[in-house]
């Protein structure tokens, strides 16, 4: 057992090594004299054997050595939720219960959590006793243990409290990381690697060394720490080290210790946000990459640093950035939280910053920060590298630099082939400004695995050093895994085939790749090398990756043929590895002029820089001869910069009159982009000074560029986007620049041209596609227009080159310039941001899209269907044609049913078709047309499609890749016996070649799979029937389009749970049973049958009998449920049905397997998302975190709603829960206790409780349930409901039948109030009387004479009482005393008697009302008509003059129209909706009703909207009017009583007086039975 000693503030207290707790106990006891001896530590780490190993050892040792002194022992809940106040004073309890002295010694075992939290214990029990630290996670060894610093949570930040307690020792044995979860560990690695970073860059070689024995060690089941004990210890005493040296400097944090925060300023404010899903170590991690581009940003810290930093941390499995998959998967949707103005306030608040200035360790290269302090950072510095959107202020001259030097990064294609080469070769060559790109970082790893070429870097990673061994490879164990690496792939595919055998490993060399780089081409370079004599198998796919080569087969050289049409990296390879052959070379290139010639000179030109010299055949075109040799390495290599790159400074010169030099890229660069310097700026106006090897443009001074006529940019495509932006401020008259020759640019990473024109138009800038190229009409600077920024200014499309090019554009503008996407340029180059800035001095800012996870609009943008069409399937004879229609009447899409179209197309009827050509051909053409139309017509239509589409491959693929672009497409279904019923009896379509249920049985599988929606239409035999079908449908699209958004109550409310096997049978109670509910629940997991078809059913029968939004669960049994929690199989079939059926919530369980739970919220589109969890053993006290950890789990999904559901078993325990409530704020919460001990916890629930009704059946019902009233009354009976009065008040009021529908209601749902009348004509009286001096005063319902009148005594109206002139309700403002709200529900009564009554919904504006009167009622019915989508609204009256003042009123968007004269009535369009506002008791007048007349003997006919029309007479006296007899009876109109009006506007009344659902069943009963 070694032990390592490490001294800190004068003394070697710190000791680390391997299973030391001998070691430990002994020192403590020998060295710390004390009565009493303390272990604590966490129920997690007491339970590990390490631990009792160093307990048991205390336990015998002491009683040797100190028999007088006792030892105890304590041990506290684990995780940073327990390091808090409460835990602290707990602890203290206990040492102060047991008597302990100043002299106790406290040993804290554990992670930094025991370590800080007793520390501080420590620190101030007896105004200090000895601490001895003996930290068991990785993270508490290197950190947290060392240095004294100690501390609790309170909820407003995390060690805010705390004290400077140095520990007598530290012990960190490193054994008892041998049972410290993967995720802990990695997470200490972090701390880890940052102290390298900052100090010690040996060290940090030795960590990126490490890092793969130490992944794979630690990610095992039972890690092996033993295997790698020596590297281990080390890591833990090296870092060590480092912090006990800083510590001793500078305890109290003055200077040098702030260096240790490396990576904490922005991952502290990460961590705040992401806390607990995030762990300190991962926020760390990204904070440092963040930190470490920042101090890139500034011109402090080199490219390759940031990159050598972010692949170490890569090794070690911590995230880099926050949209890294495996750490998003970690904190869900609360990534959304971390948005740049959270982060920096929360960098502003922290302690370790003085006031609200950011300070930050700015690192300057791997092992050294900058001058050795942390500094002050700017909050724009900080928001640019924080985000992903840069707005670039406009190029300031004075501020501009006059000249520069830039070298951009190295060319990729030359630094690709100078590895193979040196691999190849002899010797050892340094080479410089190599590009660090996916390609050269595989290259690398293939080249150290086939132990060709030993390789290390200097320079601080500036410099690759490889030593070549001649081309003597040999096989490795490992396959060579190259992602998605073209051009290494090529590359290595030759360099395989020249590899030896090593007898201890494979005889193979295997290649392989990421799944697209499994899918690109290879075939001609394997081809070729095969008949050379290499052996090569494709192991997958034909002509792809993965590769199998035989080793020690080489190639026999001699001729060899390839195409080189396609790729010249075929050509290069074999050019590359050619020299190793058995013989001397020749490369013949066949199939015509190769590709990319430019590229195949390049190769040739490097190998002869190594010392092979190719030479052109003189006899035969495209052929090269290739000595047989050995590359020679030279000294050095200086990567030639990239020249696509060097546009950009040097077009910056041009565009800002500067200079700017690139000093390694001249007219020798066989670069094709070296070139656009003298071929594209020069005649544009620039001084372009190039030698071999340099180029210096000088611009001509600002506004002076002039255009280029025509430029064939074919050489150097890829510098076009460059030119682009220079030509847009290149003026001369009407002269424009068109740039030809760039065809290819159109499939590149977008197609560039058109990004080009679409966004130089958002400057102003006219461009136009030419076939191969872009024509640009250039403006004035000064005429340039700034890119809006709420238009999201410049989109890059993920393109490096877009992206650099509009950077250059922008600094052009008057005002700042939005660029999306930035990152987009690490492609090529990482550091163009920073050279941007340090260099050409440009202000750059971040920008943050404003992201905001409640906002119900942007959740609606997001996945409203829109316009996009949507296609329909299903059986024959489910209703395909009826609901297609509907739907597109109610949409206003069109419709096309393919099966015409089909028809259409090959010109004759579907059976004659079969019977010609055979089922086999119809699928066939079947399937073709669908693909075509889905595309063709993917826009504003319904596609109804046949039975049968289901039953092709194609056709399946093509539904669903429409669902997965976000398409809807629609299975319809109904039952099928109706369906066999039908179709036997029709004869017109082709007979079906199986029975009809065997036809459903094997396509049933394939609808389900080709669908995203489920809509079950049930048989209708009657035009009502109809009706309810139709409605319940447009519900139903509705929700699943978006167009209707669920809201989650705010209001207490409550929802009925159905209990029932089959709802069948209560269809007829579903009313009663629902009255006062806010949601209606379906339990799936109690229904009798789990089968779709039966689910679907029992929603319809649902959607049928209420209008409630549904509550859809399937409860398992470990969640107090029925469904089997193991078959998750049928469990996710069926969460999957629910969101297809349209339901408005879906709950899910907190304890669903992840993926689960990711699919569900994938899919979920517009579905709320409630997220559940019961405690079914009734042992979860709410005081345990485990429910806090549930609830965060549930704001981490984003679920709508978190409900959790414990056990009361005393009362106590319903008061436990109201505490806890109080600390959840984040989503909406439905808590409460089951048993019967927990109903007040159901009283107290505020929304959606679930509740139980009368007409249950007892034996359903859960534990504890209560129903609606109860809940009232039982709230109110302890005062959460107080007694109010309400009134109607008007003249005269003795008859109305507002009190016994008001008090009907209250009785019903055992609410305290009671409603009265109030007799008076006197606005002023009410208001005095009942407002001022009641102080029960609920609110007041107001007739005739007073609705204008009450108007004054108002302080907020809504806007209908606006529009409409009059209030008829008038309730108290929440929240401001004394002040009242004044709203007008009479148009409501209009509106929903009219779609109670199933009025289908007029949103395609195709149907006109008409209205009759001139009273105050008519301007409410005025204002129903207008909501409910009338487009023209009529108005007759017997006195014109009213019903003109009442047109001039409102505003022009109503169409209001008066119909005067006979002329006028018999010209007007037809009418469908009319509302009578004209007394009922009195005879109309003849000329009034003949116009009426007229008007609805043309309704009926016309059927606007394809609905037979309505007429709602408003007078409820007598019951049935005379109006409505003449509209029912002469004219077959549907005649809506106005009784009904009443009722439906009493309803709306009661919600607002009362903040209650209405129980609809029971005010009709009172109002119409009484
Ligand atoms: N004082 C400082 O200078 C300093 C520095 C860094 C971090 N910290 C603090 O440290 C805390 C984080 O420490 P942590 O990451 O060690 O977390 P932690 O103490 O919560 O431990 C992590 C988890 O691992 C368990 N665990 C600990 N050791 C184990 C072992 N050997 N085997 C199995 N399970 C084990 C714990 O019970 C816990 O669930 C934070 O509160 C942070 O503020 C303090
Ligand atoms: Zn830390």
């Amino acid at each position: 057992m070694s032990i390592h000693k490490v001294s800190i503030l004068g003394a070697e207290t710190i000791h680390v090594g391997y299973g030391i707790q001998d070691h430990i106990v002994e020192t403590v006891l020998t060295q710390k004299a004390s009565s009493t001896y303390v272990i604590i530590t966490d129920t997690n780490m007491g339970r590990t054997a390490p631990f009792a190993k160093l307990h048991a050892k205390f336990d015998s040792r002491i009683k040797e050595i100190r028999p007088e002194s006792r030892l105890l022992f304590y041990s506290v809940s684990p995780g940073e939720n327990n390091k808090n106040r409460e835990t602290k004073a707990a602890v203290e309890d206990f040492l102060l219960q047991q008597g302990c002295t100043r002299d106790t010694v406290i040993l804290a075992v554990g992670g930094g959590v025991i370590g800080d939290m007793i520390g501080f214990v420590a620190a101030t029990f007896m105004r200090g006793v000895r601490v001895v630290q003996i930290p068991t996670t990785l993270l508490a060894m290197v950190d947290s243990s060392v240095g004294g610093k100690t501390a609790i949570d309170t909820p407003l930040g995390k060690n805010f409290i705390g004290a400077f307690h140095q520990p007598e020792f530290v012990f960190a044995d490193v054994s008892f990381l041998e049972t410290l979860p993967t995720r802990q560990f990695i997470n200490g690695m972090a701390e880890v690697v940052k102290t390298a970073a900052i100090w010690n860059e040996e060290e940090f070689t030795r960590l990126e060394n490490f890092s793969k024995t130490f992944l794979d060690v630690v990610s095992k089941e039972n890690p092996d720490l033993r295997s790698i004990e020596p590297e281990l210890v080390k890591t833990v005493l090296e870092s060590i080290k480092v912090k006990a040296f800083v510590v001793s400097s500078d305890e109290k944090e003055a200077g040098l210790r702030n260096l240790l925060n490396f990576g904490h300023t922005i991952g502290h404010a990460i961590e705040a946000v992401l806390t607990p899903q995030a762990l300190h170590g991962e926020c760390v991690s990204i904070g440092m990459i963040k930190e470490a581009e920042l101090a890139r940003y500034l011109g402090v810290l080199p490219p390759v640093a940031v990159a050598r930093l972010s692949k170490c941390l890569l090794a070690y499995g911590l995230p880099v950035t926050i949209d890294d998959k495996d750490f998003l998967k970690k904190v869900g949707n609360k990534r959304h939280y971390v948005e740049i103005d959270t982060l920096l306030k929360k960098m502003a608040i922290d302690k370790k910053n003085d006031g609200s200035k950011i300070r930050c360790v700015i690192l300057e290269a791997i092992g050294k920060c900058y001058q050795l302090k942390a500094h002050q950072v700017s909050k724009q510095d900080l928001s640019f590298v924080l985000t992903d959107e840069v707005l670039v202020h406009p190029f300031e001259k004075d501020v501009t630099p006059a000249t520069n030097v830039i070298i951009p990064p190295g060319s990729k294609s030359i630094s690709n082939r100078a590895l193979i080469l040196a691999a190849l070769g002899s010797g050892t060559v340094r080479i410089k400004n190599l590009l660090h790109s996916d390609d050269t970082k595989h290259m690398l790893a293939a080249v150290a695995s086939l132990k060709g070429a030993e390789i290390s870097t200097e320079d601080n990673g500036e410099t690759i050093v490889v030593s070549g061994r001649g081309g003597d490879l040999v096989t490795c164990d490992e396959q060579l895994y190259l992602g998605n690496a073209g051009t290494a792939s090529r590359f290595l595919t030759t360099v395989a085939s020249l590899v030896g055998v090593n007898p201890e490993s494979s005889e193979h060399v295997i290649l392989t790749g990421n799944a697209r780089m499994q899918e690109r081409p290879i075939g001609p370079l394997v081809d070729a090398l095969r008949a050379n004599g290499s052996e090569i198998e494709y192991l997958n796919r034909e002509g792809s990756l993965p590769l199998k080569v035989k080793a020690g087969k080489g190639l026999k050289g001699g001729r060899i043929e390839l195409a080189a049409t396609i790729s010249s990296q075929y050509v290069s390879s074999i050019l590359m590895g050619a020299p190793y052959a058995k013989e001397a070379v020749t490369l013949s290139l066949v199939g015509g002029k190769p590709i990319s010639q430019l590229y195949i000179d390049m190769t040739i030109d490097m190998m002869k820089s190594f010392g092979i010299n190719v030479t052109t055949s003189t006899t035969e075109e495209y052929t090269y001869h290739i000595p047989k040799g050995t590359y020679v390495n030279p000294k050095e290599y200086v990567i030639e910069s990239d020249a696509s790159s060097a546009t950009y400074p040097l077009a910056f010169a041009a565009l800002t009159g500067t200079t700017c030099t690139v000093p390694n890229i001249g007219s020798s660069s066989l670069q094709g982009d070296a070139r656009f310097a003298v071929d594209v700026l020069r005649p544009m106006g620039c001084k372009v000074e190039q030698s071999a090897t340099s180029t210096t443009v000088t611009g001509p001074p600002r506004g002076h560029l002039r255009p280029l006529p025509h430029v064939d940019m074919e050489p150097m495509t890829d510098a076009f986007l460059t030119a682009s932006v220079v030509a847009a401020v290149a003026k001369d008259k009407d002269q424009s620049t068109s740039i030809t020759g760039i065809a290819n640019q159109r499939v590149k990473e977008c197609d560039r041209i058109a990004a080009m024109v679409s966004q130089l138009s958002k400057f102003g800038v006219k461009a136009n596609e030419l076939p191969d190229g872009i024509e640009i009409h250039g403006v004035d600077i000064d005429d340039l227009v700034t890119p809006s920024t709420e238009k999201r200014g410049v989109k890059t499309y993920d393109d490096h080159r877009v992206a650099m090019s509009f950077s250059l554009l922008a600094g052009l503008c008057k005002q700042p310039v939005l660029i999306q996407e930035r990152s987009c340029t690490g492609k090529t180059w990482p550091g163009w941001w920073d050279t941007l800035h340090s260099k050409f001095k440009a202000t750059l800012d971040g920008y943050e899209l404003p992201f905001n996870v409640e906002d119900v609009t942007s959740l609606a943008e997001k996945h409203a269907n829109g316009s996009k069409s949507i296609i329909v399937i299903g059986m024959r004879a489910a209703g395909k044609s009826t609901l297609s229609k509907w739907m597109a009447s109610f949409l206003n899409f069109k419709l096309l049913d393919l099966d015409d179209a089909l028809e259409a197309k090959v010109g004759t009827d579907i059976r004659s078709f079969i019977k010609e050509n055979g089922w086999e051909e119809f699928r066939k053409q079947e399937a073709i047309l669908a693909k075509e139309s889905f595309s063709r017509y993917s826009d504003g239509y319904v596609l109804s499609t046949g039975g049968g589409i289901v039953e092709g491959e194609e056709a399946r693929e093509s539904l669903k890749a429409y669902i997965k672009s976000g398409g809807i497409v629609l299975h319809l279904h109904r039952d099928l016996d109706e369906t066999v019923e039908f179709l036997s009896a029709d004869t017109t379509r082709p007979a079906y070649v199986d029975e009809i249920k065997e036809v459903w049985t094997r396509r049933e599988q394939w609808y389900h799979e080709c669908s995203n929606y489920h809509f079950y239409s049930s048989h209708c035999s009657s035009e009502l029937e109809f009706k309810h079908l139709r409605e319940s449908f447009v519900r139903y699209l509705k929700t699943i389009t978006g167009l209707q958004i669920t809201q989650v109550p705010t209001k207490r409310s409550v929802y009925t749970t159905l209990p029932f096997e089959d709802l069948t049978e209560v269809a007829g109670s579903l009313e009663d049973i629902t009255n006062g509910s806010t949601a209606v629940e379906l339990r799936v997991d109690l229904l009798k049958d789990y089968s779709k078809t039966f689910v679907a059913d029992q929603t319809a029968i649902l959607r049928k009998s209420i209008n409630l939004p549904i509550i859809y669960s399937v409860k398992t049994e470990s969640q107090g449920g029925k469904f089997s929690d193991d078959d998750i199989e049928t469990l996710q079939e069926l969460l999957q049905l629910g969101i297809k059926l349209g339901v408005q919530y879906l709950e899910v369980q907190l304890n669903f397997l992840n993926e689960l739970l990711e699919k569900v919220f994938e899919t979920k589109k517009f579905t709320r998302i409630i997220a559940s969890y019961v405690d079914t053993t009734g042992s979860l006290k709410w005081s345990n975190v485990e429910w806090k950890n549930r609830y965060n789990q549930g704001v981490s999904l984003n679920a709508d709603i978190v409900k959790l559901v414990g056990y009361a078993s005393t009362f106590q325990d319903n008061l436990e829960l109201e505490t806890f409530k109080s600390t959840c704020s984040l989503k909406p919460l439905i808590a409460y206790n089951n048993g019967e001990q927990g109903k007040l916890s159901r009283v107290l629930n505020p929304i959606l409780t679930p509740v139980t009704h009368a007409l249950i059946p007892t034996e359903l019902k859960e534990e504890g349930i209560l129903s609606a009233p109860e809940i009232n009354k039982a709230y109110a009976e302890i005062g959460g409901l107080t007694e109010k009065h309400f009134w109607i008040i008007g003249h005269p009021v003795g008859h109305s039948r507002s009190p016994p529908l008001h008090n009907a209601a209250y009785k019903t749902l055992s609410l305290p109030y009671v409603f009265d009348r109030f007799d008076t004509s006197d606005a002023e009286e009410a208001f005095k009387k009942l407002i001022k001096e009641d102080k029960n005063f609920g609110g007041l319902a107001v007739t005739m004479p007073l609705k204008v009148d009450i108007m004054k005594f108002i302080d907020e109206l809504s806007d209908s009482a606006t529009t409409i002139g009059a209030v008829n309700t008038v309730i108290p403002l929440e929240g401001k005393p004394g002040k009242y709200y004044g709203d007008n529900t009479d148009w409501v009564g209009i509106t929903n008697s009219f779609i109670r009554n199933k009025v289908p919904s007029l949103d395609n504006n195709q149907v006109n009302g008409l209205v009759i009167g001139g009273g105050g009622t008519s301007r409410a019915a005025v204002y129903a008509l207008h909501k409910l989508g009338c487009k023209k609204i009529y108005m007759v009256n017997r006195t014109v003059s009213k019903v003109h003042e009442i047109r001039d009123s409102f505003p022009a968007e109503f169409g209001i129209e008066v119909l005067e004269t006979v002329e006028e009535v018999n010209s007007s369009e037809p009418v469908s909706l009319v509302v009578s506002c004209i007394p009922a008791d009195k005879p109309i007048e003849e000329q009034l009703l003949s116009n009426i007349e007229s008007l609805l003997s043309r309704g009926r006919e016309a059927k606007q909207g394809g609905f037979t029309p309505y007429l709602l007479d408003a007078s409820y006296k007598p019951r049935e009017t005379p109006l409505m007899k003449i509209a029912s009876e002469k004219y077959q109109w549907n005649v809506v009583p106005g009784v009904e009006m009443l009722i439906n506007q009493g309803e709306r009344q009661f919600e607002l007086h009362t903040g209650f659902t209405a129980p609809y069943k029971v005010i009709y009963d009172a109002v119409v039975n009484e």
